[in-house]
């Protein structure tokens, strides 16, 4: 049994979905979950990682954790995971908890926790992943407009199905325990790139605006915190070499290149028509 924590979201439902198709037994967690958000036979449980001792029920029988950065208490999760007899964790941090840890000191103290809780352990360090764009859905399907700041400034943005693809195969093969992988798309692109990578996939024009970083501030602030806010921006604005680096890890795991940003665009024109 393997407990997928974030089972809802962009990474953690596609890892529901792998597991499942190799008929790994999962328990699905999320604060709000029920049967229906989840495959047939998948064991949906709802718990909170801000309360630690709410999911003992959920890691119960399980071999393996899937963990997230959410809530303040690592240290208290993974001593319920030990608890339950849960022997190894592979958590999703970002890339930011190695180029900033100051601003990404989250993902920094989850890193630390995990590699000090005596389980097998591998850290998965995500780039900025493609689902960042369904930010525009809204605006592309009222108006075919996308706003971003920094708008020819590249990146390497990650497919999150690849981001689930290595969970999956980390789960699978003892191979990477100990590892610190960071996954990035193949290719570096810009924001005014992407729009356009979703304007052919809809086979539309979208037109994109350039925010100001002040622009951007204040809309990130409302749904981030401050520190994290600063951190992406800076990311968006002024990466550093590493974090304008392609890295080769999700190929060399997974085997193959990792996904293009049109390609996502392409499966998901959907969301933007
Ligand atoms: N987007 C990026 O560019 C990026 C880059 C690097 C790393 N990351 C990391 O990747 C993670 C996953 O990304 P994603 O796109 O899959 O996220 P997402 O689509 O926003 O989904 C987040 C998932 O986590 C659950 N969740 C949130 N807070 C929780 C809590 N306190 N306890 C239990 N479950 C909780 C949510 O469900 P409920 O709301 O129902 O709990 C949902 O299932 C992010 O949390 C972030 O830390 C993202």
């Amino acid at each position: 049994m393997i407990v997928v924590t974030g089972a809802t979201g962009n990474v953690g439902r596609a890892l529901v979905r792998m597991l499942t198709e190799e008929r790994i037994p999962v328990t699905a967690v999320a604060r709000h979950i029920t049967a229906a958000d989840v495959p047939p036979g998948v064991r949906a449980v709802a718990g909170d990682l801000a309360e630690p001792a709410g999911l003992r029920a959920a890691f119960d029988g399980a071999r393996a954790l899937f963990l997230l950065v959410a809530g303040q208490e690592p240290y208290a999760v993974l001593d319920a995971a030990r608890a339950a007899g849960i022997r190894e964790v592979v958590l999703l941090s970002s890339q930011g908890a190695g180029t900033r840890p100051a601003q990404y000191e989250h993902a920094a103290l989850f890193e630390k926790a995990v590699r000090e809780s005596g389980l097998d352990w591998t850290i998965l360090r995500s780039g900025g992943m493609a689902t960042n764009a369904l930010a525009w859905a809204e605006s592309i399907r009222t108006h075919r407009a996308a706003a971003a700041p920094f708008g020819d400034v590249g990146l390497p943005f990650v497919d999150p199905d690849d981001v689930a693809a290595v969970a999956a195969a980390v789960l699978r093969e003892e191979a990477h325990r100990g590892a610190t992988y960071t996954l990035t798309g193949p290719e570096a692109t810009t924001p005014r790139e992407r729009a356009a990578a979703i304007a052919a996939a809809l086979g539309e024009p979208v037109r994109f605006t350039e925010q100001t970083r002040e622009e951007a501030h204040a809309l990130m602030a409302r749904f981030m915190p401050l520190p994290a806010v600063e951190g992406t921006l800076a990311i968006l604005g002024e990466p550093t070499d590493r974090e304008r680096w392609v890295s080769p890890d999700a190929g060399r795991v997974l085997g193959r290149a990792p996904g293009t940003f049109a390609a996502w665009a392409e499966r998901n024109a959907a969301a933007f028509r």
